[in-house]
């Protein structure tokens, strides 16, 4: 294999694109596909004041350092949810910490247990949930709340296409047409003031970051977490993976035809864009009276939110 290039050793095949690249244009590549994520959906500027949400696994870590290469002023939120088995949590908390030093960006880490008194698996059993629906509800909560608190102009994630093109099949399957209208790389503020979210990796695979990881010599967990295994998601991950080595480049049409049509499916929403409320406990803009988050943590009004954060 030899690189489309320089014609020197490629180190990596992309069949979705008909090319094989060297280590050196491989990383070239990879800052390419995330600038023009960047400047193709409008995502920030080089003023933007950037939050990248790390995990400490290879999306995340390797948006982060892509960022901080390209020159943009991004700092990270680790949020710690207490998973005890394989010590998942606090071995992914010492990734993004030392990383956050490697860089010498700030660090904000929130530790669900220190915050709560419980830790997501713990709340999850005591309300009958899955972890994994206690910890979405949870994240969001606090990444807007950080976001909010701290003036940031944009939430970033570190997913990537096989995520996006997984929870498209899923959403697909069963015509959830309220998360169609929100599967784009890029969701403005709803208001001014506010702060958008963003997925620069859109263009970039799970294997791609894992290696561009490797190159950089970023150490990332390597481990899923305990509770993720079986998670549907994975099994549309499997599907599409064996689509794509029949059909190079099918993946990507799928997720990016989608999105050059998306607002098929936001104009049904339109009108319920907004959730029409605040949460009376925390304030945030909530469907209900009460927002998620606050019933999943037994919030009353009494009850102390408080939202300790360590910064690094
Ligand atoms: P996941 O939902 O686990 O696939 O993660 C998707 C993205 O959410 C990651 O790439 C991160 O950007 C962010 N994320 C996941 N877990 C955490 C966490 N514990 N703290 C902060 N951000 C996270
Ligand atoms: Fe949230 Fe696994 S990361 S339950
Ligand atoms: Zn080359
Ligand atoms: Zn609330």
């Amino acid at each position: 294999m030899k690189c489309r290039i320089c014609a020197g050793k490629a180190i990596i095949g992309l069949p979705q694109h008909n090319m094989a690249l060297c280590a050196e244009h491989f990383d070239n590549w990879m800052l390419k596909r995330v600038s023009k994520a960047v400047d193709e959906f409008k995502m920030f500027s080089k003023k933007s004041n950037i939050l990248v949400a790390v995990s400490g696994g290879k999306d995340s870590l390797a948006l982060w350092d892509i960022l901080v290469r390209l020159g943009y002023n991004a700092s990270g939120l680790y949020i710690n949810l207490g998973i005890e088995e394989d010590d998942y949590s606090d071995e992914s908390e010492e990734f993004a910490r030392s990383f956050a030093e490697r860089v010498g960006r700030k660090l904000y880490i929130v530790d669900i247990e220190e915050n709560h008194g419980m830790s997501i698996p713990e709340k999850a059993y005591t309300k009958r949930r899955k972890p994994c629906s206690a910890c979405g509800v949870t994240k969001r909560y606090y990444m807007n709340k950080i976001a909010r608190n701290e003036s940031f102009d944009v939430i970033v994630t570190g997913h990537n296409l096989d995520d996006q093109a997984a929870a498209l099949l899923g959403n697909v399957l069963y015509w959830k047409i309220d998360y169609l209208a929100k599967g784009a790389p890029y969701s403005p503020p709803i208001e001014s003031g506010q702060f958008g979210k963003a997925k620069p990796l859109v263009f970039c695979t799970e294997k791609e970051d894992a290696v561009y990881c490797l190159l950089k010599g970023i150490p990332y967990i390597q481990k899923e977490c305990p509770y993720s295994k079986g998670a549907t998601s994975l099994r549309w991950k499997h599907i599409l993976n064996e689509i794509e080595e029949n059909s190079p480049g099918a993946k990507h049409a799928f997720y990016f035809d989608y999105v050059r049509n998306i607002d098929l499916f936001q104009a049904k929403e339109k009108e319920e864009e907004l959730p029409p409320l605040t949460c009376e406990i925390c304030g945030a803009p909530s469907w209900n009276y009460v927002c998620s988050f606050c019933r999943l943590w037994d919030l009353d009004k009494r009850g102390n939110l408080s939202c300790d954060m360590d910064q690094n």
